[in-house]
C-alpha cells in the first residue's frame, strides 16, 4: 500500500532523518530536536518513490568535462578571498554565519557593490527593507551603480527571478526568512531551511551563479540546523566579532575549494568593514612592561602564523581539588601538559590551581602551543617574567620530548618581522639559518627549554 504523507522527522542538531517522532534523537541523544520534515508531495498519479520508471541518467567522461578558464572571481577583500581559498568559485554555495549583529549584511553589501561594478549581481533582502539597505550604502559611500536589490522571501519568487536575470553572484540574507509554499511549515524551520536552500543551491548549480547565503547562529553558537545544510553548500565561514567589538574574525570550517580553518581579520569601523592585512600587530598590543607568566607564541592559522599572547596565572588553590581553567586552548591538553611538567619538568603544581589564556578571544587548536603554555606556566609559577622579545612554539610529546610541528620557517620569519629577537623552538624547526636578527634556540626536550629560559 502507498504510503498517504511522505515526512520524515529530522533532528535539528545532528540532522539525522526517523520514520516516526520520538522525543530523543536516537543518533545524537538530543531531546527535544526532532522536527517535521514533509517532503513535497510527489505529482498526483506520478512515477513512484522508487527507481522504477525513472529516465536514465546522463553520464560523461570526467576529462571530456569543460571547465571555465576563470572559475574564481575576486571579491575585493583579500581577507574573504583568502578565506574563501582564492575567490568565490562560479556555481558554488558559500554560506556566512555568524550571531545578530557580528556584521554579514554590511560585509555582503560592500562586497556585491564592489562587485557590482563589472557583473551582475542581485541582493535579495529577507530582513531588511531596500530603503534601509540604501541607507547604509549611502553612508558607507559605496558604489551603488551596478547593485540590484529585491525584499522577497519566497524561495519560489528568487528562483524564478535569478534563472530569468543570471546573476553572477546572487546573495540571499538570510536563509532563516526564507519559505517554499508547497511546505506546510514555519519559516525558520529545518524543513523550510533545508528546502528553500536545497533549490538555491540546485539554481546555483545550473546557472553558474555564486550564491552567498547568509544563516543566524543559535545562542549555542550552531547555525540554526547547521548540519542539514551542511552536505549541500561548498564553503561555510563564520563571522565572530572579538571580545572588545572592534574587530571580526572569518573563519572557514568546511570549504570544497580550500583550506579549512582558514582565519580572515577584520575591523569594524564607522565606514563598514576594513580587512585588517596584519592580523599579529592587533592580537600583540602589549603593555610596557611584561608580567611573569605571559609570553608570545606563534600559531599556525590556516595558511599563516599568527603571533598571539598566552597567559598564563599559577597560584595555590584553597580547593582539595585544584581547577585547571583553559580558556581558547583544550581543557583536556592543559591537564596533560601540566602532567609532563610534574613528570619531566620536575615542577610540582599538585596543590595550585592553574589558568591559562590565549588574548584577543583567540581559539587554538594546534599542537604548536604546548611549549609556549608550558613556559608560560612555569614564568607565572616561579613568578619570574619571561624576556620580552621571546617567542616559543613546539609540541610537548608524553615522555617530554619536543616536537617539530609545520611551517617552522613561516613562523620564525613572523616573530623576525615583528621585532622579536629571541625564539625557544623544536631542535627539528631550527633553520641553519636562522632569520637575521634573531637568536633561535632548538630544543630536543622539556629540560633542554627550561634551561634555555635561564640562559
Ligand atoms: P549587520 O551587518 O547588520 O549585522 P548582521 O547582518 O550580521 O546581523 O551589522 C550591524 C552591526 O555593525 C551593528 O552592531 C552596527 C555595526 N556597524 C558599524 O559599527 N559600522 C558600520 O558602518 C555599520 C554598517 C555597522
Ligand atoms: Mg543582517
Amino acid at each position: 500500500m502507498a504510503r498517504k504523507t511522505a515526512s520524515a522527522y529530522v533532528c535539528g542538531d545532528c540532522g539525522a532523518e526517523h520514520g516516526k517522532w520520538q522525543g530523543q534523537c536516537s543518533d545524537c541523544g538530543a531531546w527535544n530536536t526532532l522536527s517535521e520534515f514533509r517532503l513535497p508531495a510527489a505529482p498526483a498519479g506520478g512515477a513512484p518513490r522508487g527507481f522504477a520508471g525513472a529516465a536514465d541518467g546522463r553520464v560523461t567522461r570526467l576529462a571530456e568535462v569543460e571547465v571555465a578558464a576563470e572559475p574564481r572571481l575576486a571579491t575585493g577583500f583579500g581577507e574573504l578571498d583568502l578565506v574563501l581559498g582564492g575567490g568565490l568559485v562560479t556555481g558554488s554555495c558559500v554560506l556566512i554565519g555568524g550571531e545578530p549583529g557580528a556584521g554579514k549584511s554590511t560585509l555582503l553589501l560592500q562586497v556585491l557593490c564592489r562587485l557590482g561594478a563589472s557583473v551582475p549581481v542581485l541582493y535579495v533582502t529577507g530582513e531588511e527593507s531596500p530603503q534601509q539597505v540604501a541607507l547604509r550604502a549611502r553612508r558607507l559611500e559605496l558604489p551603488l551603480g551596478g547593485l540590484e536589490i529585491m525584499a522577497e522571501t519566497s524561495t519560489e519568487t528568487i528562483c524564478a527571478t535569478a534563472l530569468r536575470r543570471v546573476p553572477r553572484v546572487l546573495v540571499v540574507d538570510s536563509v532563516q526568512v526564507l519559505h517554499c509554499d508547497d511546505i506546510g511549515a514555519a519559516p525558520g524551520t529545518v524543513s523550510q531551511v533545508r528546502e528553500s536552500a536545497a533549490r538555491l543551491v540546485r539554481l546555483a548549480k545550473q546557472t553558474g551563479t555564486a550564491l552567498l547565503l547568509v544563516g543566524h547562529v543559535t545562542k549555542e553558537g550552531a547555525l540554526a540546523g547547521p548540519k542539514v545544510l551542511e552536505h549541500m553548500i561548498d564553503c561555510s565561514l563564520m563571522l565572530e566579532a572579538s571580545h572588545d567589538n572592534r574587530f571580526r574574525t572569518l573563519r572557514s570550517h568546511k570549504n570544497r575549494f580550500g583550506a579549512v580553518n582558514e582565519l580572515g581579520v577584520f575591523a569594524m569601523t564607522d565606514r563598514g568593514l576594513r580587512e585588517v592585512a596584519n592580523p599579529s600587530a592587533i592580537f600583540l598590543q602589549r603593555g610596557e612592561d611584561t608580567a611573569a607568566g605571559s609570553l608570545v607564541m606563534v600559531v599556525w592559522e590556516g595558511t599563516r602564523p599568527l603571533l598571539v599572547e598566552v597567559q598564563a596565572l599559577v597560584d595555590a588553590s584553597p580547593l582539595g581539588n585544584p581547577r585547571r581553567v583553559a580558556v581558547g586552548l583544550e581543557g583536556n591538553r592543559l591537564a596533560m601538559l601540566l602532567a609532563v611538567l610534574h613528570r619531566h619538568g620536575g615542577l610540582m603544581l599538585g596543590d595550585q590551581d592553574v589558568f591559562a589564556n590565549v588574548v584577543g578571544g583567540v581559539r587554538v587548536a594546534e599542537t604548536g602551543a604546548d611549549l609556549p603554555v608550558l613556559l608560560a606556566v612555569v614564568s607565572s609559577f616561579r613568578d619570574r617574567p619571561l624576556a620580552r622579545q621571546l617567542v616559543a612554539f613546539g609540541e610537548v610529546g608524553l615522555t617530554g620530548e619536543i616536537r617539530p610541528v609545520p611551517g617552522g620557517q613561516e613562523r620564525l620569519r613572523e616573530a623576525a618581522k615583528h621585532g622579536f629577537t629571541r625564539a625557544i623552538v623544536p631542535a627539528g624547526n631550527a633553520p641553519k639559518q636562522a632569520p637575521a636578527g634573531m637568536d633561535v634556540i632548538g630544543v630536543r626536550h622539556l629540560a633542554e627549554a627550561l634551561a634555555a629560559l635561564d640562559g
